[in-house]
């Protein structure tokens, strides 16, 4: 359809049609898909008709060229009007080309790889036919517990929307209608998913309206003025009512306040789940409060089609509401081109050349390599060489399950295992591999071969983790350190004495206190992606100096959670000079401070920070103030340093956090090279929300510290006049 007139499509839609616009449906319901007719668990009970699938207006999880263009060259033959489908898929950290997890991508503090993961990512899905992604997630998180952490950039909201606009960016480029490379993104999960009680996921969410404005909502507005398409609301309360029904959420913050205007789509089953959430009676009342809150699409259940037009009639409603919704699908289709081109950028012959190419894993390999942090490296254990004996042991020496969660197409045989990594670099008879336990168990015999590989080498590297499956949806933890049965493997090649390198494979920050003093080095690969092994191999032989710095703090013990930077002084800080012994605000069992800081990571090289500088002692909010610091390379390698920069305000009208970071740098260094840093101040970037939301800043003193994490600082104050 040439230039099609929305509107008057529109009119000429039935109730119906309209309403089924509204529906999205799984692969299985629609002709030419693979697994056409394999209606399994809760689809069984949808009893959605032929009628609805062919009036549907969007798939989930279809991919592939081939099978996108049948089901929607299917689709066009039975719909009445030629509307075409969209395919929305989660393409959360890459394709077929895993990129490492979200969290890990956040500790490369490196933006611009960032957004090119996501173009590869957008590429690779396009000419797979994907028109939709479910990504970024952007929920901040300070609850390893949750599982969903892998997910995310971190705890920070400055650093977490930076990172989500350069993945909109990524995913969508600067015109969806002409570039066919691209697809639209959907910034996830509207609001506060992030921060369920207990770490539970799903669980219920409680904190504060001026906190979830001041933490929770900033990485969704970055994607919404970067330009991100569609909204995906929460299965979580905010302040007792579900995100998928608030009107104060969607209809109050979304649309009014940060003026979005894409599509917002209800996460699986959200609709109904307003039933056993407690606000619905049954499916009919779900269907009316989730598009009075302004749900465009319901996900995978059948609340709309099965109730909405008789909630229409039964409350005199006009259609206007399902009229919106169903014009800013069309919209959509219609900026992608799909009435001109339903097949958009689907291409089996491109598909082959693109999908998992060259480039695409150098990508990943790179990203990985910058994503990996150092938190310990006693006495330089590392990096090793080629000439040592090397015994390579644990659970994930050679393990392909390194992908992570949301690596849908991601295959686990294409990853490059550490094994494998390792062996291509180095003369095979210095190097032995002995698993010595599974992820969960161990035996006498295989504990026994590793000690033995261990006693009869130079250095030991301990590749240890969780299953992938112990993190993602639904992979909440209580206990957050490493199975039992690898913490006793590493007490066992402990007792041998050599030296230990443990390399971590994990979704979420650990309580690694058993083996943190014990272990030589600990290097933090989390789930590096499909080049995994490779990139880790570049650091643990010094071909990279690692770089990477946290973004989610690591505590002590999951008691000490929720632990992160960017806390409140409390009216008894521990570390006040006339703090008192016991009264204080401590643990008698566990210190206040995190195991590992936010922007914590160590390199081969060190950084010495001196001659901070700034501009003026007053800033006159026309002109913001400057800062300045030197930064030199005094080791011997050369290498990558992220500069961190944080504020202080000393006295607010409500409680401030003692640091918030609000820039950075990531500056590469050669041995001996000095380079002056610069950050420019601005008076916008010391607003906050006062206790009546309104965002502004105040006169008076802030403090300025800029290091190499939020705990190794050198400071400075001005005056806000
Ligand atoms: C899941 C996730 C959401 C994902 C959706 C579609 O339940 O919460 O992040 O995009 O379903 O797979």
């Amino acid at each position: 359809m040439q230039d099609v007139n929305l509107t008057e499509l529109l009119s000429k839609m039935t109730l119906d049609e309209k309403i089924a616009q509204l529906t999205q449906l799984a692969t299985p319901f629609f002709k030419g898909s693979k697994d056409q007719g394999e209606i399994t668990g809760p689809m069984k009970e949808m009893g959605i008709t032929q009628k609805v699938i062919e009036n549907a207006g969007s798939v989930l999880g279809a991919s592939g060229a081939q099978q996108t263009k049948s089901i929607q060259e299917e689709h066009l033959k039975n719909n009445r009007l030629g509307i075409p489908l969209l395919f929305m898929s989660d393409i959360v950290h890459g394709y077929e080309t895993i990129f490492p997890i979200p969290l890990a991508m956040g500790c490369s503090w490196d933006l611009s790889l960032a957004e090119k993961s996501a173009e590869i990512a957008a590429k690779e899905a396009a000419v797979s036919g994907v028109h939709v992604t479910f990504a970024p997630m952007v929920d901040l998180v300070r609850d390893p517990r949750w599982g969903r952490v892998m997910e995310t950039t971190g705890e920070d909201p400055y650093l977490n929307g930076e990172f989500s606009k350069a993945q909109v960016k990524g995913f969508q480029g600067s015109n969806l209608t002409k570039d066919f490379n691209r697809v639209a993104a959907c910034v996830k999960h509207f609001a506060a998913y992030g921060a369920p009680e207990g770490g539970r996921d799903y669980n219920t969410v409680n904190m504060s309206e001026r906190e979830m404005y001041e933490q929770y909502l900033p990485a969704y507005k970055a994607a919404i003025d970067a330009g991100v398409e569609m909204v995906m609301s929460a299965f979580n309360t905010v302040d007792g009512i579900p995100a998928t029904g608030s009107k104060y959420l969607m209809r109050k913050i979304l649309r009014k306040e940060m003026e979005f205007e894409g599509i917002l789509i209800s996460d699986w089953g959200a609709v109904k789940e307003l039933i056993p959430h407690g606000v619905a009676e049954d499916e009919a009342e779900a269907a009316f409060k989730a598009l009075e809150a302004g749900i465009d699409i319901e996900m995978m259940t059948t609340c709309y089609v099965d109730h909405l037009k008789e909630q229409i009639e039964m409350r005199n409603l006009t259609e206007s509401l399902v009229d919106e919704a169903v014009l800013r699908i069309l919209k959509l289709k219609k900026k992608l081109g799909l009435f001109e081109n339903p097949y958009r950028g689907a291409d089996e012959r491109l598909e082959n050349e693109v999908v998992m190419s060259a480039e695409h894993r150098a990508a990943s390999r790179e990203l990985a390599t910058k994503s990996l942090v150092l938190l310990k490296n006693e006495k330089n254990v590392l990096p090793l060489n080629h000439h040592q004996k090397i015994s390579l042991i644990g659970p994930f020496a050679d393990n392909g399950d390194i992908l992570g969660a949301w690596s849908w197409k991601g295959s686990r045989e294409d990853a490059v295992t550490l094994k494998e990594g390792i062996s291509q670099g180095m003369d095979h008879s210095l190097l032995t591999i002995a698993k010595g336990s599974n992820i969960q168990s161990i035996s006498e015999e295989d504990a026994a071969e590793a000690v033995q590989a261990a006693k009869n080498s130079d250095v030991v590297i301990l590749a240890l983790g969780e299953d992938s499956e112990m993190s993602g949806e639904a992979g909440s933890r209580t206990n957050i350190k490493l199975p039992q049965a690898q913490l006793d493997l590493f007490a066992k090649i402990k007792e041998t004495g050599k030296p230990i390198v443990v390399v971590l494979f994990n979704g979420r920050p650990l309580d690694l206190t058993d083996i943190h003093d014990q272990a030589d080095a600990i290097l933090e690969a989390w789930y590096p992606g499909t080049e995994g092994g490779a990139a880790i191999t570049d650091v643990l032989f010094g071909k990279e100096n690692p770089s990477g710095k946290l973004t989610m703090s690591f505590p002590y013990s999951a008691g000490q959670i929720p632990v992160y930077y960017n806390h409140f002084n409390t009216g008894r800080p521990k570390d006040a000079p006339d703090a008192q012994e016991r009264y204080a605000s401590q643990y008698l069992d566990s210190p206040n401070k995190p195991l590992y800081p936010f922007g914590f990571g160590l390199s081969y090289t060190n950084f010495l920070y001196k001659n901070i500088q700034q501009s003026a002692e007053n800033m006159d909010p026309e002109e913001g103030i400057s800062f300045t610091i030197e930064v030199t390379n005094n080791g011997k390698m050369a290498g990558e340093e992220v500069v961190q920069f944080y504020i202080q305000d000393v006295t607010g009208e409500v409680v401030r956090p003692l640091k918030e970071l609000k820039d950075f740098r990531k500056i590469f260094l050669n041995p001996g090279e000095t380079k002056e840093v610069l950050f420019n101040l601005r008076e916008e970037q010391l607003r906050y929300y006062h206790s009546d939301l309104s965002l502004k800043s105040d006169k008076g003193k802030f403090n300025v510290f800029i290091g190499s994490s939020s705990e190794d600082v050198l400071s400075l104050s001005f005056q806000l006049l």
